[in-house]
């Protein structure tokens, strides 16, 4: 089932909803004005953008895709999205380096994982499921527009971790699938997009950068950065998940999702680190600076969407 357009959340997402909706073939987008590229309305703006890329939306005509107005409108969005990462992470090419400090297990333990394993609560959980499901439904999807765009060891490596996320050639193993079975498991919608009103910024964020690395050719080394950073970081936060859920003796499908992850992103780690990521700096060493970048941004929005999720929970338990 395709999903249909969001509600709005503010003058800029109301603004293409708006020309979306009432399908106009010549777009006066005028251009937006943007305080910050962070901001829901600016991040939800972009999601929807993207998103016909993607499966589309059931009001919105396909021709969108390839509109030259909305391309260019969606470019100031994308410009000041990048500008404002660049200002946030530190940067530099010390690939190695950035890649190393990822394994380190943070001393004071912060993060959702620590969270969940610790005193996460089944409402939570759900909150975490819905705003996850935003990148989870299409997992995968947004590395696939990099294949094309790389060559050699690199590009076959890719590809084999690709097709592990993809289930193998099993319609039924494909991680969005699992995905789909934890959050039906778990009480909530299976369906596409289902929850894209209802989930923060934050939670958009994340995943548009996926969309904007994958989608420009330019930002081919920022893509190998956020793909290898996630697969560091996931096998074991899978591990804590699958801790958090068992104690609260959640269902098998929302346990196997994450169980998956241990054992598949341990060995994904190595295939991205030593196959793909090794070989696209061998081959392209000006990459060096882009892939610290999708490292470093990729971590700076996961922490921002874990930050603002826990303190909003310890606002409403504390209230
Ligand atoms: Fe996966
Ligand atoms: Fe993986």
């Amino acid at each position: 089932m395709t999903a249909i357009l969001p509600s709005p959340r503010g003058p800029l997402s109301e603004q293409l909803i708006d020309v979306l909706q009432n399908d106009r073939s010549n777009p006066k987008l005028p251009r937006p004005i943007i305080d910050d590229p962070l901001d829901e309305d600016v991040q939800l703006a972009l999601y929807t953008c993207y998103e016909l890329h993607y499966r589309g939306f059931a009001d919105v005509t396909a021709d969108w895709e390839w509109n030259p107005d909305l391309l260019r409108w969606r470019a100031y969005l994308e410009v000041e999205f990048r500008r404002f990462l660049r200002s946030v992470t530190s940067g530099g090419d010390d690939v190695e380096r950035t890649i190393d400090q990822l394994t380190l297990v943070p001393a004071e333990e912060v993060g959702m994982s620590f969270h969940m394993q610790r005193q996460g609560t089944w409402d939570q959980m759900l909150d975490l499921f819905k705003a996850r499901s935003m990148y989870h439904l299409k997992e995968a999807d947004p590395h696939a527009w990099s294949i094309p765009r790389l060559t050699g060891q690199a590009k076959a490596a890719f590809v084999a971790v690709e097709f592990d996320e993809y289930g193998g050639g099993r319609g039924e193993r494909m991680h969005s699938v699992l995905f789909g079975d934890l959050m039906e498991a778990a009480g909530l919608s299976r369906d596409y997009l289902y929850y894209l009103d209802d989930v923060p910024g934050q939670a958009l964020s994340n995943v548009n950068f996926m969309s904007m690395c994958g989608l420009h050719r330019g930002l081919r080394g920022a893509m190998v950065g956020l793909f290898t950073a996630g697969e560091i970081v996931n096998a074991p936060s899978s591990r804590r998940m699958v801790e958090a859920l068992t104690r609260l003796g959640a269902p098998s499908e929302c346990i196997r999702f994450y169980a998956e992850h241990v054992e598949a992103d341990a060995m994904h780690e190595q295939v991205m680190r030593n196959d793909v990521l090794r070989d696209l700096i061998e081959r392209e060493p000006e990459l060096r600076r882009d892939v610290v970048f999708g490292v470093e941004s990729a971590g700076y929005l996961e922490s921002r969407l874990a930050t603002h999720l826990i303190e909003r929970w310890e606002s409403t338990a504390a209230a």
